[in-house]
């Protein structure tokens, strides 16, 4: 019985996805399992882009073979029937009053998933027995915790003790990309929180903004990633800001040339210098003034000083509402990324292939970044017995 339940809320979740994204005239074929999960359950390894499977059969399948610790869709049907309404209104209501919380969760998402799996880990805060992962140097410009928490501060009033701050964080980021023009996915829910966080892990692992194409395809390809994948996620860069510190090292000193970066357009690099004017008297990076640039992966910027002004990374939202995602790659082929990480995309045969793909077909990037974001989301996941759910974000519970 069960199994027929779960098979028609899958069907149900594929029909409403499949509309939300046909709305935009595109195709997805629906499916994803993570690269791996912690319950010991060894998740299919290919990749929904590989071939043209009956993936929606080959999904069930897995499913029902794994069904006491994989995810599930409406997880918290039973136990928490309104919980991922609490996170869809909660997200819609701070959107209006402050659009910067859409891109500030997407990437608080990446952040989480990336370093060790969706466990909710990023939000941590330090105590006697755990140093905080939010103290790493990628994550110290990361926005979005308070959100997050309070959204959860309501659930508890709710259902105390039942919705992990995982789950809350994935469905989170899922309604901010909605929100900022993405496009919709399914998720299936039941992650459980962290017990520990990884500092070090993500002070090594978070690729740098100056990372070369081997560097990030190394690290994304460790999780599971290919090219194709990778190159879509970077479409979440067409959203949000970006400080100066990040880049100015491409307008004025790339590489200890004393020279602006060659792979940046003339007049964009001028643009960006009124911008981010050069200023040896600025904050240096790491005074705890604007973003604390890393003292090692995430760093090596060496602009002699930097200001810490601002840049949208959708230049002023350009292109309209629904410019989610394609002005990025199209920015990127007239050589306008801003990081060098950006503009990495564009230096390898494979990935540049994308880049020009979704440049040119919004759909096929829409569709290809919904399926990516899923995995992400999927990624590492703790379920079943492992983990706990916390009541507070930052704080694991107390030992009874
Ligand atoms: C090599 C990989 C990546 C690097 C080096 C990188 C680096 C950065 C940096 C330095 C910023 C600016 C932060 C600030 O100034 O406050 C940023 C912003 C952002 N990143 Fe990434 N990122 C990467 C991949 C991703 C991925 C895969 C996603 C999501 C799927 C993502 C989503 C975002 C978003 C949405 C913002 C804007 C944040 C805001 O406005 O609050 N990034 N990224």
């Amino acid at each position: 019985m069960r199994f027929i339940i779960t098979c028609l809320v899958i069907a149900l979740s594929v029909y409403v996805a499949y509309h939300g994204l046909e709305y935009d005239h595109g195709f997805i074929r629906l499916t994803t399992r993570s690269p791996g999960n912690r319950t010991g359950v060894k998740a299919p390894e290919k990749s929904p882009f590989d071939d043209n499977d009956d993936l929606m059969t080959w999904y069930m399948e897995d499913d029902s073979d794994h069904q006491s610790y994989s995810l599930h869709y409406d997880f918290y049907q039973d136990s928490c029937p309104t919980a991922e309404r609490i996170i869809t209104i909660g997200i819609r209501e701070v959107y209006a009053a402050k659009p910067s919380v859409a891109p500030s969760l997407i990437r608080l998402l990446f952040h989480d998933c990336f370093i060790e799996g969706c466990d909710a880990s990023v939000l941590l805060d330090a105590d006697e027995s755990l140093t905080s992962e939010k103290e790493a140097s990628p994550n110290q410009s990361l926005k979005g915790f308070d959100v997050i928490e309070s959204i959860k501060f309501e659930l508890e009033k709710v259902c105390p003790g039942v919705v992990s701050c995982a789950d809350v964080l994935v469905l989170a980021a899922r309604e901010a990309v909605l929100m900022a023009g993405g496009p919709f996915y399914p998720l299936e829910t039941g992650r459980r929180d962290s017990v520990v966080a990884f500092k070090e892990i993500a002070e090594r692992e978070l690729p740098s903004p100056q990372a070369s194409i081997s560097v990030i395809l190394a690290r994304f390809g460790t999780r599971g990633f290919n090219e194709r994948e990778t190159v879509s996620l970077f479409g979440a860069h067409s959203i949000g800001i970006t400080h100066c510190t990040f880049f100015e090292d491409r307008l004025y000193n790339f590489s200890g040339t004393g020279k602006p970066d060659p792979d940046l357009d003339t007049g964009f690099q001028q643009e960006l210098k009124t911008k981010c004017p050069y200023s040896a008297s600025a904050p240096s990076p790491g005074t705890g003034v604007g973003p604390s640039i890393p003292a090692s992966d995430y760093g090596g910027v060496s602009s002699g000083g930097g200001s810490d002004g601002v840049v949208d990374l959708s230049y002023n939202n350009e292109g309209g509402e629904m410019n989610f995602g394609t002005r990025y790659y199209r920015r990127l082929m007239q050589k306008k990324g801003l990081m060098y990480a950006d503009q990495q995309l564009t230096g390898r045969e494979e990935t540049e292939m994308w880049v020009r793909a979704y440049a040119s077909d919004t759909q096929l990037f829409r569709r290809d970044f919904a399926m990516s974001m899923m995995k992400l989301s999927n990624y590492h996941v703790l379920t079943g017995p492992l983990g706990q759910v916390r009541t507070t974000c930052s704080k694991v519970l107390p030992k009874i």
